[in-house]
């Protein structure tokens, strides 16, 4: 595996999958927390096994979903990554990204993101949804951006923007739908780590004094990518469980980790398939 890509490994990639493929994606899609059967539900499905990708992450783990399917959802062209690789497993950030860079050269130009993530801010419950209004690139910030490396200048330059990740366009839509669809939606900023540890007290401290609303442990290197390379982005985080404030004990049990579940899957599945009508 090159310790970077370039637009040739890309290219090989994508030559695979428009042999396969019947029409164009114009939104990409990447569900975290639970949300994967939605690939299931595809119409006029074509599911490609990452196995079957030049220089796709392959997981290791047995029984592990991974491939990528096309076809239509409420009225889009999608193409969906059932299964997502994180960086904690071992992928390098190249690997991580390698998935987005194929579906812009595919032609996505809208991708949205789903996760699970733990709430900091205090007023957020278990099973809220956030629309994440911008993000902290901390592991990037350490010397893990996905961007290091050549740059690939087919997709953006050396340097680029990252005021407004989070497309005002799409989380204006999201909150109409929202409202139509009786889904309380929390806004705020999201921080990924690394993992895949969870916090300390000191590590839940510091992530607050910075910001941060939610914690996770993907998503960002997905956004920086997406964005270098000029597409929008929608992201949804559900808040799978909530953070302990300083000298408080919270006790998060298998039951209600379950039960979140059981009430933020419905809510993300019909935020995503109301975004996608709307565009
Ligand atoms: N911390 C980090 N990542 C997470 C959490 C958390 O509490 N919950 C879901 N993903």
């Amino acid at each position: 595996m090159p310790e970077f890509f370039s637009y040739s490994h890309i290219e090989a990639a994508v030559q695979v999958l428009e042999e396969r493929i019947l029409t164009k994606p114009g939104v990409g899609l990447i569900l975290g927390s639970g949300l994967n059967p939605l690939a299931d539900v595809v119409q006029d499905r074509v599911a490609v096994p990452y196995r079957e990708i030049p220089h796709f992450p392959v997981s290791t783990v047995e029984g592990h979903i991974g491939q990528l399917v096309f076809g239509r959802l409420e009225g889009q062209s999608v193409v969906v990554m059932q299964g997502r690789p994180h960086y904690y497993e071992g992928y390098s950030m190249a690997e991580v990204t390698f998935p987005v860079r194929v579906m812009q050269v595919l032609g996505i130009e809208i991708l949205i993101v789903t996760n699970a993530a733990g709430g900091l801010n205090s007023e957020f419950q278990v099973a809220d949804v956030m629309l994440i209004t911008d993000h902290i690139n901390l592991i990037g910030m350490g010397g893990a951006n996905p961007l290091r490396g050549p740059n690939l200048s087919e997709f953006g330059p050396r340097f680029p923007d990252m005021s407004g990740a989070y497309d005002a366009h799409l989380r204006a839509v999201a909150q109409q739908v929202a409202v139509a669809a009786g889904v309380p939606l929390r806004q705020g900023v999201y921080i990924s780590l690394a993992g895949p540890s969870f916090e300390t007290p000191a590590d839940l401290r510091f992530l607050r004094l910075i910001g941060a609303d939610a914690v996770g442990m993907s998503t960002v290197p997905e956004v920086t990518v997406a964005r270098h390379g000029g597409t929008r982005v929608l992201g949804l985080s559900g808040i799978s469980n909530v953070l302990p404030e300083p000298g408080v004990s919270v006790e998060t049990t298998h039951e209600e980790v379950l039960e979140a579940g059981r009430v933020l899957v419905p809510r993300l599945e019909a935020l995503v398939r109301g975004v996608l009508r709307s565009l």
